[in-house]
């Protein structure tokens, strides 16, 4: 088998770590320096579309609705949601690593089909935390998968967003019955506790990393009341 090239490499604003993007043949992984495994690969993207759906799908018929993607990765959660939404929607994706939004722009985007061009696209440049807690605006649906799970991996500061604090944040910046759905590779009881304290209405759902086979992964889907 041919072995990984990396094509490009980029600090994470605000830590010591880097990602790094690889290439076989037409794959693409993203990893990060000195942490084994992808934090992203090109073949497995079933649940990352998953993740879109069951935050989105209750929005297929409302108009202007607003979603958050946090993490443009390789852009499938994103196009996923772009998919479920109408085209009066608008769908704001935060990026931390600007190089991450450069490579979509380049030859990555062909792996979603290039879902940072869309009209309905808006790209911040920065971190997510940084958007919920600085901007007044609320959405139907915000969605997170920077880390692989409520556990900060990706940068030290992403812990903000699982914690209690972070939680009441999400909470406060979406629109009644808005769902925040959170990414991870395994479930993890205390942060579904802490979503309930939040006033959440949570459900733990698994998806396979490919449809019908690989690893399992969670979602927590964490609705919001009226
Ligand atoms: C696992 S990947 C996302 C994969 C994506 N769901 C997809 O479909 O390809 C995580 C992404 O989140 C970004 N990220 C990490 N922390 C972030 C933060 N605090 N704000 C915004 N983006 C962040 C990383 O740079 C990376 O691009």
């Amino acid at each position: 088998m041919d072995p990984w090239i990396t094509i490009a490499s980029a600090a994470v604003p605000g830590s010591d770590t880097e990602l790094i993007l690889l290439q076989r043949n037409d794959d693409f992984a993203i990893r990060i320096g000195g942490v084994p495994g992808d934090l992203m690969n090109s073949r497995t993207h079933h649940s990352e579309e998953a993740l879109a759906e069951l935050a989105c799908s209750r929005l297929r018929r409302i108009e202007n609705a607003r979603v958050l993607v946090g993490g443009l990765g390789m852009g499938f959660t994103l196009a996923q949601v772009l998919r479920t939404v109408p085209g009066s929607a608008e769908v704001i994706v935060a990026e931390l690593v600007p190089a991450v939004v450069e490579w979509n722009r380049g030859m990555l985007g062909q792996c979603a089909g290039r879902p940072v061009d869309d009209g309905r696209t808006r790209v911040h440049l920065g971190d997510v935390a940084d958007l919920l807690k600085h901007r007044s605006e609320k959405f139907d649906a915000i969605l997170l998968d920077v880390d692989n799970g409520p556990e900060a991996m990706t940068s030290s500061d992403n812990v903000w967003l699982y914690s209690p604090d972070g939680l009441r944040t999400i909470y406060e910046k979406l629109r009644p019955e808005g769902i925040a759905a959170i990414w991870s590779a395994r479930a993890d009881p205390l942060f579904t506790k802490r979503l309930e304290k939040t006033g959440f209405d949570v459900q733990l759902r698994t998806v396979r990393a490919r449809p019908g086979k690989g690893s399992r992964h969670k979602i927590f889907v964490a609705q919001k009341s009226r």
